[in-house]
């Protein structure tokens, strides 16, 4: 009783905030006079039909009605920046907007070029075509089986793009690998590293030199950056379990002796501890970093949340991506990634930070039909 008694004096409230919001409606909007704009100020670049004349011109046709009103005032309010847009919607009414938008929304979708269809592959699927290169030396898999050979299986990614970057320009040093990777750009090689984090590791035996056993207690400051038993749980820092002891060795010597720059002072062990420390990482059992097969999916599972066809949200204006122009979307999803457009928070959880998963997810949106 107390409790409904506490509510009463509420519901008056509440229902003239509904009243108020009645008056404040917005007037409906005029599709024809949206048509002569567009024909006068828009279909240049975004057609009279509402399909973007040139790549990285986003298709308007059929978009969602509110969402291309709040992306409008977003030029003109400067929120987005785009300097004919900015031009364009700063001489226009909040009246003409909403016919524009309203014009727009009302075509029907664009339909996707079927001839001009890119192949949607993976990050995984590619960098796993890009592998064949490798695996001479570093093995099917990226588990090497020539000593002195480093292991890629399992390797933390961001860790494999910087070692790439080493080698290219010239901080790390290994004539015959040069070789092949001239040619691969940020891309392929982001795609590449997704493939080998994605392999699970061999166990390894015990090698010829070295103690495990001796090893670990000299390996008490590494596990900080490194993981407990070498297993990496940071991207840019190396996995060490399961590596190939030779190569370890070679690389601990490389820090001892500057010719690579190390996080902190590798110089205070000797020889025979070094290879017992390469001993004791050799023989840990490790993981793969990624799972990169599922990335894409799994990713536009999430985005399928908001995005998927017949998704309504009346607390936020959802604008439709399938079938929109590919370079569109890479550059929208930029755009977020790197600060450049607003966005929430949730968005910018589920969206990608790699070149390479953004390129997929942007051309397996763009090849789904438009609605
Ligand atoms: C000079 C070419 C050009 C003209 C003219 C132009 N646009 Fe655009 N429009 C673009 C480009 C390029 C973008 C993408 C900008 C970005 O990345 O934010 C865009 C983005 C948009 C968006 C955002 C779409 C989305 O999916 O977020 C809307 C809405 C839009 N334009 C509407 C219009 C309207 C309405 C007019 C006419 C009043 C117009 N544009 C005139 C090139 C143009
Ligand atoms: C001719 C043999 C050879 C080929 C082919 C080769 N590599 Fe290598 N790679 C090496 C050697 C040797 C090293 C160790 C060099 C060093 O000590 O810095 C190495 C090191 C690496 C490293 C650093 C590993 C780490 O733990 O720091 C990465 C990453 C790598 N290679 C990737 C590749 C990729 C990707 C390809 C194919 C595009 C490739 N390699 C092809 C021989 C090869
Ligand atoms: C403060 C963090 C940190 C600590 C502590 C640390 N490392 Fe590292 N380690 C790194 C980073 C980051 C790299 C990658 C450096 C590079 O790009 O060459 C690395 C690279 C390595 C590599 C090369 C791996 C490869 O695949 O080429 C070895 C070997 C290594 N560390 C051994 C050790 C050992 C042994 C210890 C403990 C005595 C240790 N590290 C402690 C951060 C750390
Ligand atoms: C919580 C709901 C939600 C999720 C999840 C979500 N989005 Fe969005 N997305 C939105 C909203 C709302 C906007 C409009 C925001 C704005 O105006 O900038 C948007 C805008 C976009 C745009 C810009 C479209 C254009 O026409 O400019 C792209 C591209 C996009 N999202 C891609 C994705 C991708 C890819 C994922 C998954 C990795 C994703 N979104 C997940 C709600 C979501």
């Amino acid at each position: 009783m107390r409790k409904l008694a506490l509510l009463f004096p509420l519901i008056p409230i509440m229902l003239t905030a509904c009243g108020e919001e009645q008056q404040v409606q917005p007037p409906k909007a005029d599709i024809a006079a949206g048509k002569a704009t567009a024909q006068a100020e828009c279909a240049g670049c975004h057609g009279l039909d509402g399909k973007g004349v040139a790549p990285g011109i986003p298709n308007l046709a059929a978009q969602n009605e509110d969402y291309l009103h709040e992306s409008l005032m977003a030029y003109k309010e400067g929120k987005r920046t785009h300097a004919a847009l900015r031009d364009l919607t700063s001489h226009m009414s909040d009246q003409g907007l909403r016919d524009v938008a309203a014009f727009y929304a009302s075509l029907p979708p664009v339909q996707t070029d079927q001839t001009t269809k890119a192949i949607t592959l993976s990050p995984y699927e590619k960098g796993k075509a890009l592998s064949a290169s490798c695996a001479s030396c570093h093995g099917e898999d990226g588990n090497t089986t020539r000593p002195g050979m480093p292991s890629l299986a399992g390797q933390q990614p961001l860790y494999f793009v910087s070692a790439l970057q080493a080698y290219l320009h010239g901080a790390r040093h290994i004539a015959t690998m040069e070789e092949s990777l001239r040619g691969l750009n940020r891309i392929d090689m982001e795609n590449l590293a997704v493939y080998y984090a994605s392999q699970t590791p061999v166990r390894r035996g015990a090698p010829t030199v070295g103690d495990p056993a001796k090893g670990e207690p000299l390996t008490a400051r590494c596990g900080g950056c490194h993981g407990a038993h070498g297993v990496s749980h940071d991207a840019s820092t190396p996995t060490l379990a399961g590596q190939d002891a030779e190569y370890l060795v070679s690389a601990i010597k490389a820090y001892r002796d500057q010719t690579r720059q190390h996080e902190i002072m590798l110089s205070g062990n000797t020889d025979e501890e070094i290879a017992d420390i390469a001993a004791f990482y050799a023989v840990q059992e490790s993981k793969a970093a990624e799972r990169g097969a599922t990335t894409v999916k799994e990713l536009s599972d999430k985005c399928d949340r908001c995005h998927a066809v017949g998704v309504e949200n009346p607390a936020m204006a959802i604008p439709k991506i399938q079938g929109q122009d590919r370079d569109y979307l890479i550059k929208a999803m930029r755009a977020y990634r790197d600060g450049k457009r607003g966005s929430s928070l949730m968005h910018n959880m589920s969206l990608p930070y790699s070149e390479a998963v953004i390129e997929s997810v942007a051309s397996l949106y763009a090849n789904q039909s438009a609605r």
